[in-house]
């Protein structure tokens, strides 16, 4: 039988509804203790501290959580996790060790990996290591190549586990059908999805022009009560969950989901309709500027400019390729804000740029 060591703890205790907030709040405070796992029950959740909180701190989360208490409870210790990387520190030769990829992406119970060419033959070694040490993944695929195409789709091979693409995704409090084989996903973009969903004001009405499997647009319609999202893809397997995922998320009536050509879709029925347009489709997000400016409302909007910057150029060349591109089509504009994203391939960077359309 295993052994699980207990301990008692001051704990923050608040209602499961707002879980989510009072454990980035604790976090950012740095007062959750990451030794111990946090507990439930029915009604609510437990998050252990490593210490009592100051006074300042206590206003602060009251401020935020009014509800939340400051109680005592047993919790369990976390498991110590070991790195896949020890679990092969006698199985491959020693010079290859140092080209282990340092990186995993999960997406749900998924693992993604890139194997460098020199660990190919030792691939389902380094997936089986993953499984191992990592419970919750059940799959383990290795990318093959690039993110290609109109669609935005790679290819992967399973290394270990079972030979699937799909799961479901949790990523702020909201859950995502997503088949990697089938629809573009990529859990590094969370931060990007709440941070423009945060951003949305009660009573907009949003254009994801290139919505996917609908991380941003879900995401929105569950923080905001009154607001409507018209979430466009061309790709047919991306509306498909979509829309299973409006469902599960239950935001039917919030998203409206429409599958076809971004450019084609404003045309015909988005004109001069959207408080906040956004652009994720980085490749080519400036050709549908035009169209873009043609969807924000007269009075003006916001757009989320998505876009890859290389070595060779710079995010300030891309803030004036934007402002021309907009004044282009007869509209003035303001660049509110811009930063990197991630990087995306060695000297090449996803990079947002948040502008306002007079
Ligand atoms: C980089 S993915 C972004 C998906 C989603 N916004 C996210 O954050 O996960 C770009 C998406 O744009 C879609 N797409 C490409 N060209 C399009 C077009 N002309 N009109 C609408 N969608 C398009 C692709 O199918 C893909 O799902």
């Amino acid at each position: 039988m295993e052994n699980v060591v207990n301990k008692k703890s001051a704990c923050l205790k608040i209602k499961k509804n707002l879980g989510e907030k009072a454990i980035i709040l604790a976090s950012k405070l740095e007062i959750v203790d990451r030794e111990l796992e946090i507990r439930r029950d029915d009604a609510f959740i437990y998050v252990p501290l490593n210490r009592q909180p100051s006074e300042d701190e206590l206003k602060a989360l009251r401020e935020k959580l009014p509800s939340c208490e400051i109680s005592t409870k047993i919790f369990h210790e976390r498991k110590k996790q070991i790195a896949f990387t020890e679990l092969l520190e006698d199985k491959l030769p020693p010079h290859l060790l140092a080209s282990l990829p340092r990186a995993i992406d999960f997406v749900g119970d998924i693992a993604i990996i890139e194997i460098p060419q020199e660990l190919e033959a030792y691939r389902a070694l380094v997936g089986e290591a993953i499984l191992k040490t990592h419970e919750s993944v059940q799959t383990v695929l290795a990318k093959t190549g690039a993110v290609s195409g109109t669609y935005r789709l790679r290819e992967f091979s399973v290394i270990a586990g079972k030979p699937k693409t799909e799961t479901i995704h949790k990523e702020y409090g909201c859950q995502f059908y997503v088949d990697l084989a089938k629809a573009y996903f990529s859990p590094r973009l969370c931060y990007e999805h709440n941070r423009v969903a945060s951003m949305v004001k009660d009573g907009e009405t949003v254009i994801d022009m290139f919505a996917g499997v609908g991380p941003f647009a879900i995401l929105i319609a569950k923080k905001h009560e009154n607001v409507k999202v018209y979430a466009i893809d061309v790709n047919p397997h991306a509306v498909e969950f979509l829309k299973k995922n409006i469902r599960l998320n239950r935001v039917e009536g919030k998203v409206h989901p429409i599958l076809g050509d971004a450019k084609q879709v404003i045309e015909e029925k988005l004109l001069g309709m959207a408080d906040r347009v956004i652009m994720n489709l980085p490749e080519k997000a400036i050709e549908f500027v035009d169209i873009a400016c043609k969807a924000i409302k007269p009075k003006g909007g916001i757009i989320h400019f998505y876009t890859f910057v290389s070595g060779f150029d710079s995010l300030e060349n891309m803030k004036l390729k934007l402002v021309e591109a907009v004044e282009k089509c007869g509209r003035k504009v303001e660049v509110l804000f811009s930063r990197f994203v991630r990087a995306t391939a060695p000297y090449e960077w996803q990079a947002v740029i948040d502008a306002k359309i007079l």
